[in-house]
């Protein structure tokens, strides 16, 4: 892991919601915008509070009514939860800022509710305003889970930067390396890792080893260089 962690901001909170209001460019994780000025920076909190089993069961209604239009299901957002947990693991997380990334991971997309069905559903390639509909899961799942009142904030980092980039070329803020909290680029691994090593309806599974290489290609560009090789240690622990 890197070690390293962004100054503390004035006011977080504030940070936090500047994302809600922020200008962003349209791309996916993997599609790199052209660079932009970098934001303010954010950064990793370590308080938890620990979301109530009323909540959980409201994160899996939640993730099941996405999975009726989206190609991402709950499978899917299981599986990056279970991924964030070993990574916490590994680095050595404490039990409650773990909570608060497996937190992020089970929510990350719960803003695409607020995207129309025909677009999640869509297999060819979108157009600009569809693009602009699916992009702005980040703000709504965001208005989404600050609604909740009780998700730690690390969780709602986690959401709001799961499409961030080390280099800066991702959304919606175009923040760059440790701008974007720990958290969050953990997930970003965990998301893509699952997205290439899954079959989709347009596309085959990645073998382990294909889906490895591509990381360590991204490395430095969609990812923080310094935790693929933990990523990977972790992912073929047991392989
Ligand atoms: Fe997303
Ligand atoms: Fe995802």
């Amino acid at each position: 892991m890197t070690g390293q962690h962004a100054s503390t901001p004035a006011d977080p909170d504030r940070e936090l919601r500047a994302l809600l209001t922020r200008p962003h460019p349209h791309v996916s994780p993997l599609d790199p915008v052209p660079n932009g000025p970098p934001s303010r920076p954010t950064t990793t909190d370590t308080t938890s509070t620990d979301p109530t089993p009323r909540l959980q069961a409201l994160a899996a209604s939640l993730g099941q009514m996405l999975g009726h239009d989206d190609h991402e299901t709950l499978d899917h957002t299981e599986r990056v939860a279970t991924l964030a947990a070993r990574m916490a693991e590994h680095l050595g997380f404490p039990a409650a800022r773990r909570d608060a990334l497996v937190w992020g991971a089970r929510m990350h997309d719960i803003g695409k509710l607020a995207v129309p069905g025909d677009v999640l559903a869509k297999r060819g390639p979108l157009t600009p305003d569809e693009w602009r509909a699916m992009r702005g899961h980040v703000e709504a799942g965001l208005a989404i889970a600050e609604s909740l009142g009780c998700l730690p904030r690390t969780a709602l980092l986690v959401l709001a930067q799961h499409h961030e980039r080390w280099d800066g070329r991702g959304y919606p803020a175009r923040l760059h390396g440790e701008q974007i909290c720990l958290e969050a680029r953990i997930f970003t691994l965990c998301d893509v890792w699952d997205a290439l090593t899954q079959a989709r309806p347009y596309k085959a599974a990645w073998t382990a080893p294909q889906a490895g290489a591509e990381l360590e290609r991204l490395a430095g560009q969609a990812f923080d260089p310094a935790l693929v090789p933990a990523f990977l240690a972790v992912v073929t622990a047991d392989i």
